[in-house]
């Protein structure tokens, strides 16, 4: 067996533009036992795309149907050994089959104090002006695991901040990247 086969292979699920799936491949590049093997995407001008181009990392764009009510696409990532999966701004609910297929090897990052401001429709600028329309003082994140309800799996971590009296979705949204950059990449390697 080579190095890379010896590796935990970790496959990123991601929608938006990927800044956390950055981190992420950056804090894991030539690490002794983890390998970020695999991006899955639902849109095709996703940027995370873009990075796993740079990066060299093989991509899965996926459709409705064959993700919901297929296979969830479970032997592909089994073809890629996946062994744990990240959600980071991933948008879809994560189906039944996949979280049987993954228990407690699946894990999500929520841009706000759940379970405040979790659920369905809730992600990206939507909790960011939720909790500024709400005169909220502290905001923050939640890492958890995932079970097959939007937001509800296990906590792993949180990390606060605080709500400035002049703040818009999109300062709010600065300063919650900077928390989930700073803390999701070390906490999936203690999950590990
Ligand atoms: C992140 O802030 C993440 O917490 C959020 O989407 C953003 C993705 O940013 N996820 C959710 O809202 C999930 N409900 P990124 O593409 O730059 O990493």
């Amino acid at each position: 067996m080579n190095k890379e086969n010896n590796k935990i292979h970790i496959a990123i699920f991601a929608s938006g533009a990927g800044s956390n799936a950055q981190k992420i491949i950056d804090y894991f590049k030539n690490h002794s036992h983890v390998s970020i093997a695999l991006i899955v995407c639902n849109k095709p001008e996703a940027g995370v795309l873009t990075i796993a181009a740079k990066e060299v990392i093989p991509t899965l764009l996926i459709e409705k149907e064959r993700f919901f009510r297929g296979d969830a696409y479970i032997d592909i990532l089994k073809e890629y050994q996946i062994s744990f999966i990240v959600l980071a701004g991933f948008l879809w609910k994560i189906p039944q089959a996949l979280v049987v297929a993954y228990p407690d090897k699946i894990v999500n990052i929520h841009p706000a104090l759940l379970p405040k401001y979790g659920g369905k429709g809730m992600y990206g600028h939507f909790v960011h002006e939720a909790v500024i329309a709400n005169a909220e003082k502290e905001s923050g994140i939640t890492i958890h695991f995932v079970n097959e309800n939007f937001d509800e799996g296990t906590h792993i971590f949180q990390a606060t901040c605080p709500v400035l009296p002049d703040d818009t979705p999109d300062s709010l949204a600065e300063r919650i990247h900077k928390l989930e950059h700073t803390h999701f990449p070390k906490v999936i390697e203690s999950v590990l």
